[in-house]
């Protein structure tokens, strides 16, 4: 068997590094084709020492240091452009869409219409454009493979039942750090203590969204896409544990779960390998030490970004484009100290409630649009202020 031609976008970050670990621990199964990136030069060029990939590719930052860094024999390329030379090369098996943003939506089209598998970590890819990286994997036969750990849970529940079987989806949800503070200790959070997840070890954007519940919010607008659901068929459950990484429930009464440890290599390596299961050895669930597994319902008014990301995902269109976009913003702003925690719900709901532009979105052109006028709408926002929001 050929091993597979694997092309990481994001492979800096920390589903890169993770797949980088999946990958080499089966180099019969898989090989690096592309390694890509956002600015980081130095680090990209490490980690193609290390791994050798045909192509280094760095979307923003400085080619001529990126160039000095790498090992003869990886070539480098640069942008957009870069991006979309790697993922459409004949040798290019699976694409991992692990950047963070929107900006290899267009790669990620490209490579679907191409036939390539697609595993998918990054959810604004979905949350902004489903519509079109779906209709891309239809037309080119691509497979969508889940890599958020509630969506690859999901997966492997619903694999193989007919659509209508199924009563609902049911993502699971930490909590995040604050799952019990009230309001006022909430107002007053650090970055620091909004970047400590209990459970996972991630990103800073991803984690402040995780605490601010933005993130399941999103996950539930991406579940809608990957599985074909309306959002009423779409439920989240708080489950501090995270065992559970998510359930389905058939309209028998049945219940499928999907359960482990929190590693994300756990869903990368599915999302690279399906339909078969890699022996990664890593530790196990210790199912004996579990005495209750503590669900509850998430508090919508402590955590308002939920019900702001079903009203965004009801309105389709353009609509989840702003969302995604405030929040993008807003969460930089309190990463840079700009803002308190509370904030950023806050300003992004100022946003999205006083959005006066069409919804429509008949062209890829017209989420990218509204997701740069929201991202711009939130700057000004945020830079009129200075001072805390007015409640
Ligand atoms: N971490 C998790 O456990 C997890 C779980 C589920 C889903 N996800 C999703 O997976 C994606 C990545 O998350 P992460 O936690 O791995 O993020 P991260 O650690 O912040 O890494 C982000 C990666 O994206 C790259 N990047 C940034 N801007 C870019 C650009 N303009 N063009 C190309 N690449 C760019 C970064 O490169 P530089 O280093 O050069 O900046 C880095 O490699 C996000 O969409 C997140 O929602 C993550």
């Amino acid at each position: 068997m050929r091993a597979k031609g694997v092309v990481i976008l994001g492979a800096t970050g920390s589903i890169g590094r993770n797949a980088l670990d999946v990958i080499s621990r089966f180099p019969r199964r898989f090989r690096v084709v592309a390694l890509c990136a956002g600015s980081n030069a130095g680090e990209l060029a490490a980690l193609s020492r290390r791994h050798r990939p045909a192509v280094a590719c760095l979307s923003q930052g400085n080619i001529a240091d990126l160039r000095k860094g790498l090992p003869r024999g990886t070539r480098a390329l640069a942008g957009e452009e870069g991006m979309m030379e790697a993922v459409c090369a004949a040798d290019t098996d699976i694409v991992l869409a692990a950047a963070s943003g929107v900006s290899s939506i267009r790669p990620v089209i490209s490579a679907a219409e191409r036939g390539k598998r697609i595993a998918l970590a990054n959810k604004e890819l979905l949350v902004m454009a489903g519509k079109f990286v779906t209709s891309a994997a239809r037309r080119g036969g691509a497979e969508i493979l889940p890599v958020d750990s509630e969506h690859s849970a999901v997966f492997q529940a619903i694999d193989g039942h007919p659509r209508e079987s199924v009563r609902r989806v049911i993502l699971t949800a930490s909590g995040g750090p604050f799952r019990t503070c009230t309001l006022a200790r909430m107002r007053t959070a650090t970055v620091g203590e909004a970047l400590g997840h209990p459970t996972w070890k991630m990103g800073a954007k991803i984690s402040v969204d995780s605490a601010t519940l933005m993130n399941k919010g999103l996950e539930v607008i991406e579940a809608c896409w990957l599985f074909g659901f309306t959002p009423d068929r779409i439920d989240v459950l708080i489950h501090p544990r995270s065992v559970v990484h998510s359930m389905v429930e058939f309209r028998d009464g049945s219940i499928l779960a999907q359960m482990g440890i929190p590693d994300m290599r756990i869903p990368i390596a599915y999302a690279l390998s399906y339909p078969s299961r890699l022996p990664l050895e890593l530790p196990r669930l210790p199912l004996h030490r579990i005495r209750d597994f503590g669900f509850d319902a998430p508090d919508r008014k402590r955590f308002p970004a939920l019900p702001l990301a079903y009203a965004a995902a009801e309105a389709g269109g353009t609509a989840p484009a702003v969302l995604n976009g405030a929040n993008e913003e807003a969460v930089r702003a309190f990463l840079a100290g700009r803002i308190g925690f509370t904030d950023i719900v806050r300003v992004v709901d100022r946003v999205v409630s006083g959005w006066s532009e069409p919804l429509a979105a008949r062209r890829l052109e017209d989420v990218m649009r509204a997701n740069e006028s929201a991202r711009r709408l939130t700057r000004e926002k945020i830079s009129r202020r200075g001072r805390p929001l007015p409640s």
